[in-house]
């Protein structure tokens, strides 16, 4: 089946009903690698994407079985949509509630005209997500295998002096050549003191011997992203430093190896938790343990307290505890692990056991 087929069989979509998608990560995956501007206009019948003059070839070559409505300046995407609506006696619109701006709701509203009703989709294409073909997996593996040679590559581009922004320019510049297509996201460097901030953005501090440095990236191919974090000593780092990397390596390992089909995302968060409480760091872990990661880089479910959800194979999720103690420094360790029959199997492959340079 293809993901439009697999997203009318999970909405039992009705006759004379039109979905409309507007979120691009949902239009790459129901087009299956289209990744220009527009929005999807489906139905049991036909799948069109609404597209400009910039992306028409490109949608042509991605998606052979979709339709193309090109907009024009005087042909707008709400006026393509009523006449769409018009010819194929649609009455009901399912739609992004949670994406689409309240404008272009409004826009949209005013278009069709009152004899339309809207009904929210409750991010079914997302839920389809959740859940990996093998297809996608082979991608993810491949977005995962950069990130972790690149992490072994950059070790030895590590220098006291050099500024953290340098070695992100590092980091990314390996990425690229072993294929990335983008970053997943924003990478993070914290080194020393910095390393309290989880979400640490780089900048001028220079690495000092005695530092623990994290780092987090990902790699993005064939429009999959890949997430993980190491911390490294840049030489011996201080017996409380240790204690620190040991533990959250502990409560990594732990959380990984409970990974499994049927598990409850809260319960393996609080593995975690419990664990890093009882080592004497309550208070200093106060993010999620994990999230699913596809086309997105956070997608649900999510490994957290708040998150009650179960996990199926196909999912990758990742799972990322970390301590972080202001003035002193932080720990992250981070893999990205598939959601397997029988357990779990982590897609980062780079070693996690502390590392000094
Ligand atoms: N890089 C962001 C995260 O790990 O969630
Ligand atoms: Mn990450
Ligand atoms: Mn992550």
């Amino acid at each position: 089946m293809t993901a439009t087929e697999r997203l009318a069989d999970m909405l039992r979509l009705p006759a004379n009903t039109a979905v409309l998608i507007h979120d691009p990560s949902n239009i790459f995956y129901l087009t299956d690698g289209f990744g220009g501007e527009g929005l999807l206009y489906l139905t049991a019948e036909r799948n069109i994407i609404v597209t400009d003059f910039r992306y028409v070839e490109a949608a042509e070559k991605a998606a052979p079985g979709f339709e193309i409505a090109r907009t024009e300046h005087d042909h707008s995407w709400e006026k393509w949509l009523a006449e769409l609506c018009e010819q194929d006696g649609i009455h009901e619109i399912r739609y992004e509630s949670n994406y689409l701006s309240v404008d272009d709701f409004e826009k949209l509203r005013e278009a069709l005209g009152e004899e339309i009703s809207f009904v929210p989709l409750r991010k079914a294409p997302q839920t389809l997500r959740q859940i990996k073909t093998p297809a996608e997996i082979v991608t993810m593996r491949k977005a995962a295998a950069i990130t972790s040679e690149a992490f072994e590559t950059v070790l030895g581009k590590i220098r006291v002096g050099m500024t953290e922004t340098e070695l992100r320019l590092e980091l990314e510049n390996i990425m690229y050549r072993l294929g990335a297509e983008a970053l997943a996201f924003d990478t993070i460097i914290a080194s020393g003191e910095n390393g309290s901030l989880p979400h640490a953005v780089p900048g001028g501090r220079k690495l000092r011997r005695g530092d623990m440095i994290t780092m987090d990236f990902g790699a993005r191919v064939g429009g999959y992203c890949s997430d993980m974090t190491r911390t490294v000593a840049l030489g011996e780092p201080s017996p409380e430093m240790r204690k620190v990397y040991n533990t959250v390596l502990r409560a990594q390992s732990l959380c990984e190896a409970a990974l499994a089909p049927g598990k409850n995302c809260y319960d393996i968060d609080r593995l975690a938790r419990d664990y890093i409480d009882s080592q004497g760091y309550a208070g200093r872990f106060g993010h999620g343990l994990g999230h699913c990661v596809g086309i997105d880089i956070h997608e649900n479910p999510r490994l957290s307290p708040s998150c009650h959800n179960t996990l199926k194979a196909g999912m990758v999720i990742t799972v990322e505890p970390g301590i972080y103690i202001p003035e002193l420094g932080g720990v992250r360790i981070e893999n990205t692990c598939l959601i397997k029959e029988n357990g779990s199997e982590p897609l980062t492959t780079a070693r996690k056991e502390l590392v000094v340079l």
